[in-house]
């Protein structure tokens, strides 16, 4: 064994599993600045965790490797390879620690698959915090942070939760105070859309209409003040106007390029328009569609209208902001 005695290392067979839940996020605010040299594109990215979760459990195995299994409305759409983003979480957790990985990861997923909902970034900060408990190797949460940003520009915020801004590419976290509770209703779309696929939409949409896609033709983006104001006090008008502010009539700036990619979706936000939501929007780089209710009987009403409308797969309920990755049991 490369693991000194009594030095953190894989759990023995036997020892007790550790699930950990993860929520989702909708983007409040998604402002996008130019493409970088990286491939990335500069962000001022308003994150709200919602109530919609994924739980990761990790168990101790007898052989080494990392195996994993998903389960869940939309498991065939997760991959199960070295590019599942929990798999790859719990790599460069082992690799971090100098020991060998030896974990059987279980996905319980009811966040929508490639949905801009964070799924496979809550997967990841799921599985890192289930192995960090695993294996007793107790990183020190900038370590953690750190290797979240590594896997994806989500997944620190799929870690910490809450409300945060996210600046970078995403990956560089401001907690945000929130005054109280707001209340959603999300509409995941029949098939995912790919993130790179969607910024790069976004590019092709910015140089077609003659601005320029890099960071010398865009405007650095900044948060917008009234709609932070509007998540401190827990103002949902407020919020409902933030979202739905400026010349595109949206804060999210991906809104442009997941609708040219998917016109159906332009459906789907008119019907709930249509059934009284305060504010439609797409959610991240789409194709799943937020609502934003008044009250958690507004958003039951509207989840109801918005299945009836025959524009989505199915509407769901979720109220924000929510706590990040935690472990939920020990044993098992
Ligand atoms: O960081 P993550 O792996 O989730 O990003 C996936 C892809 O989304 C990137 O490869 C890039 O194409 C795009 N992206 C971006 N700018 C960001 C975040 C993601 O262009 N700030």
């Amino acid at each position: 064994s490369r693991t000194a005695p009594g030095a953190p290392g894989p759990a023995a067979p036997g020892a007790p599993a550790v699930t950990v839940r993860v929520p989702a996020k909708v983007n409040a605010q998604l402002a996008v600045g130019g493409l970088r040299p990286d491939g990335f594109h500069d962000l001022a990215n308003v994150f709200l965790a919602v109530g919609l979760y994924d739980e990761v459990t990790a168990e101790a195995a007898e052989a080494p490797g990392i195996s994993v299994t998903v389960t869940g409305p939309d498991a065939d759409q997760v991959p199960l390879d070295g590019t599942n983003l929990a798999v790859r979480a719990a790599e460069l957790l082992a690799a971090h620690h100098g020991i060998e990985p030896r974990v059987r990861l279980r996905i319980a997923k009811d966040i929508p698959v490639a949905g801009g909902m964070a799924g496979g970034s809550a997967d990841a900060a799921g599985a890192l915090l289930a192995c960090d408990t695993l294996w007793g190797t107790a990183t020190p949460r900038a370590e953690l942070l750190a290797i979240c940003a590594e896997l994806g520009s989500d997944v620190p915020f799929s870690l910490v939760g809450g409300a945060a801004l996210g600046r970078g590419r995403g990956e560089l976290l401001t907690p945000l105070a929130v005054g109280g509770v707001f209340h959603w209703v999300f509409a995941p779309a029949d098939g995912g859309l790919s993130t790179p696929a969607v910024y790069r939409e976004c590019d092709r949409l910015r140089t077609a209409s003659g601005t320029g896609a890099t960071s010398a033709d865009v405007p650095d983006p900044e948060p917008s003040g009234p709609l932070l104001a509007a998540l401190a006090a827990g103002d949902t008008p407020a919020l409902a106007a933030a979202l739905t502010s400026g010349p595109a009539g949206t804060s999210n700036d991906l809104q442009a390029a997941a609708l040219s990619l998917r016109p159906s979706l332009a459906r789907t936000l008119a019907a709930g328009a249509a059934a009284g939501a305060l504010a439609a929007l797409v959610s991240g780089s789409g194709p799943t569609t937020a609502f934003l209710a008044a009250s958690a009987d507004g958003a039951e009403r509207l989840a109801a209208a918005l299945r009836s409308s025959g524009t989505c797969r199915t509407a769901r309920v979720a109220t924000s902001p929510a706590a990040g990755a935690a472990v939920t049991g020990a044993g098992g």
